[in-house]
């Protein structure tokens, strides 16, 4: 075990120790830790993997929390590669400007900026913009594009010398990077310094109530420190004098959540509503009680089994598997179930730079899309479940050619 390890022992945002463990996905590499064939004889580095419930606020996070830098220093996951992604924000980025009157003095900062994606959409329609990423090799990508960015974490020295140096924000977004965020209430205290007055914070994460119902157990990783719904969250802005006044469920990366966050204001809050009624579907889902997690975890042990067994049955009738999609969540899946190369043949990615090679701790090989329909393997499980319907919409001549596609999230399906 690596001493780059620090066990949480305290609920990260209300502090209490009441703390329950109610999955533990073993000991596994960082699950967008692709290798090259060269490295498959070394020995990889592996960490704890398992969640646990703060009873007291109801927030779920990991046991443990890798230091940032290892993750993100160099980091992998480029948003301009994710069409889904993209289509999202260049939508985002024209309502927000026009809805929030955004215009050349507004300063438009994204927390976790990546390659700078959004921040070339809200500079297109004119605003100023400033990214702020820890990631250097994406950092560089970005300004060779003429995004500005500030390469380090984000918290309230951050927002101190941004403020410093560019004044302060009309508009901060955070777009599917609070989850990585170990000190949330540096976080909040950052956003609240650097926002004006009368300006936005917009953020985005996946949804636990999507999580939980749909047995998503494999977006559960290393880099996602914490599970979100929404009770601990208001618990949490409340501090820093924030009220969310709009809500927008999502369909991407398996259910998200989009909020936006003005400073607390005497004017009545049109979200209220919709607010109380997802606090409400929360309490009926038990999301803030330990029986419901301990049922999850024992779901999450059946479709081990039921998918081990299947696939096992597979390969005995001499029948070829491969994987469809190195997402990230397919590593944590196929190690936490131990699928390895003996069972899937190797796996498929439309990503350039993952082609070639190998998947962390199970060491499948990676290889274009194309192969799929010249190799014609019998079976192929969709590992990237949450882009399904646009693969198996793509290969529509491999099911032709009477291939079977294998979905297994949120339930086992053959299609
Ligand atoms: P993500 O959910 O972590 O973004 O990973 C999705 C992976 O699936 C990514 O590596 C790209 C891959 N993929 C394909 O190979 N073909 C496709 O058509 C799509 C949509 C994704
Ligand atoms: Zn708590």
């Amino acid at each position: 075990m690596s001493k780059e390890l620090k066990t949480v022992k305290k609920c990260r945002i209300c502090g209490s120790q009441k703390l329950y463990e109610f999955l533990d996905l073993g000991v596994m590499p960082i699950p967008n830790g692709f290798l090259k064939k060269d490295a498959l004889s070394k020995p990889e580095n592996k960490y704890e993997l398992a969640c646990q419930l703060c009873e007291n606020c109801g927030l779920v996070h990991l046991t443990n929390v890798i230091n940032p830098k290892i993750m993100f220093t160099d980091y992998l996951y480029v948003t301009a590669q994710a069409k889904q992604m993209l289509n999202n924000l260049t939508h985002f980025a024209y309502q927000t400007h026009k809805n929030f009157k955004l215009d050349s003095s507004s300063l438009v900062c994204d927390i976790g900026s990546n390659d700078g994606s959004l921040l070339s959409l809200f500079k297109n329609l004119g605003a100023k913009v400033l990214g702020i990423d820890p990631a250097k090799n994406l950092a560089k990508i970005a300004k060779e594009n003429g995004i500005p960015t500030e390469v380090r974490l984000f918290g309230l020295k951050t927002a101190k010398i941004i403020k410093e140096r560019y004044g302060q924000a009309k508009l901060i977004t955070a777009f599917n990077v609070v989850a990585h965020i170990d000190n949330l209430h540096d976080l909040l205290s950052g956003v609240s310094h650097l926002l004006s007055s009368d300006g936005y914070f917009i953020t985005e994460f996946p949804y636990l109530l999507d999580l939980i119902k749909n047995n998503e157990f494999d977006t559960i990783y290393h880099e996602h420190l914490s599970y979100f719904s929404l009770k601990p969250w208001i618990y949490l802005i409340d501090k820093y004098d924030f009220e969310i006044t709009g809500i927008q469920r999502r369909h991407i990366h398996g259910g998200s959540i989009r909020l936006i966050h003005q400073r607390k204001r005497p004017k009545k809050n049109i979200a209220k509503k919709t607010l109380n009624y997802l606090l409400s579907l929360e309490e009926t889902a038990g999301l803030y009680e330990k029986k419901s997690y301990i049922q999850f975890a024992q779901e999450v042990l059946c479709l081990k089994t039921e998918l081990l067994n299947m696939l096992t049955d597979i390969k005995k009738k001499k029948k070829r598997i491969v994987g469809y999609g190195a997402a990230a969540k397919g590593n944590v899946l196929t190690n936490f179930f131990g699928i390895n190369n003996s069972i899937l043949d190797y796996i498929v990615d439309s990503t350039p730079y993952k082609q070639g090679l190998y998947t962390p701790g199970m060491h499948i090989p990676i290889k274009p899309e194309e192969k799929l329909l010249s190799d014609m393997p019998n079976y192929a499980l969709i590992l990237a479940w949450n882009f399904a319907d646009e693969i198996m919409e793509k290969q529509r001549q491999y099911t032709k050619k009477g291939g079977k596609f294998i979905i297994p999230i949120p339930k086992i399906r053959i299609i």
